[in-house]
């Protein structure tokens, strides 16, 4: 059996960060612009991470369209005395089906730890979302060759306690954190050598066939102008945008270019 047909049989996504952008209002009317212009896409999973305080209205513009609702963050707790924290219960409560987990903004600059990252996934796993678990090494671990030994090390704390699956509620991205809102994007033997090398981790974990069903995305930097590129990594299942959608208009043709060249 090929790569190709068996990343083919893994569903393309494209997830949208917003991190912490928009309003209220303005989440809702980018979301519903962009419900619009995708319609229904069957071919294609998209997922909005809005901000907290507007998962709620963005979820209710979403309900009624193809599109999902996902949060930026979780609590590993269920409840209790955390201020500013927010649980997977609540979170799911508003609608999201995902989380991402472990964004580098996490790590980097609030100091989340792999023993947080992997708490969280459990507590999010344990209401049945979807989650996104974000690894990528900085500039300075990239530039000293130390890529691969950051990331695997990242893949095997992060999802320590989950050697049993279950591997189908979860996704990898691999964002470089000096990709990130860089407007450098990782070249595709980059990307390519680094997905694999997750893929192989993973099999380590969880074993090969349900290794196989998680989808590797890529994010850092990717526009409606670099993705006809990125969607011809092979074994790249999907992408991670943050800057470029906040645009309806741009994030819209990145999930058609991204169906269209893996069909
Ligand atoms: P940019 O697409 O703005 O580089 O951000 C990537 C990212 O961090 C998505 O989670």
């Amino acid at each position: 059996m090929t790569t190709k047909t068996r990343s083919s049989r893994r569903r393309p996504i494209a997830i949208g960060n917003w991190k912490m952008h928009l309003t209220v209002s303005e989440s809702a009317a980018v979301a519903q612009r962009l419900a619009g212009l995708l319609g229904d896409p069957r071919r294609v999973e998209v997922v909005i991470a809005p901000s907290y305080t507007a998962l709620q209205s963005v979820g209710g513009v979403l309900k009624e369209t193809g599109l999902l609702l996902a949060s930026q963050n979780v609590h590993w707790e269920e409840k209790g005395a955390f201020t500013g924290e927010v649980s997977a219960t609540q979170i799911k409560d508003t609608g999201c089906r995902f989380v991402l987990i472990g964004h580098s903004e996490r790590r980097v600059v609030f100091g989340e730890t792999d023993e947080m990252v992997r708490r969280k996934l459990a507590a999010a796993l344990k209401q049945g979302l979807n989650t996104v678990l974000c690894v990528g090494e900085t500039l300075e671990q990239h530039q000293s060759g130390q890529t691969v030994a950051v990331v695997r090390d990242q893949l095997k704390k992060d999802l320590a306690d989950l050697t049993d699956g279950p591997s189908g509620k979860i996704i990898i991205a691999y964002e470089p954190v000096w990709a990130i809102g860089t407007g450098r994007v990782a070249t595709a033997a980059q990307i390519s050598e680094i997905h694999e090398m997750i893929r192989g981790t993973l099999s380590e974990i969880f074993g090969p066939a349900s290794a196989e069903a998680v989808r590797v995305l890529y994010g850092g930097s990717v526009t409606p102008d670099n993705i006809a590129d990125l969607a011809t990594i092979e074994n790249l299942d999907g992408v991670l945008v943050g800057g470029a959608s906040l645009k309806p208009d741009g994030f819209a043709t990145i999930v058609k270019t991204l169906e269209k060249v893996k069909r």
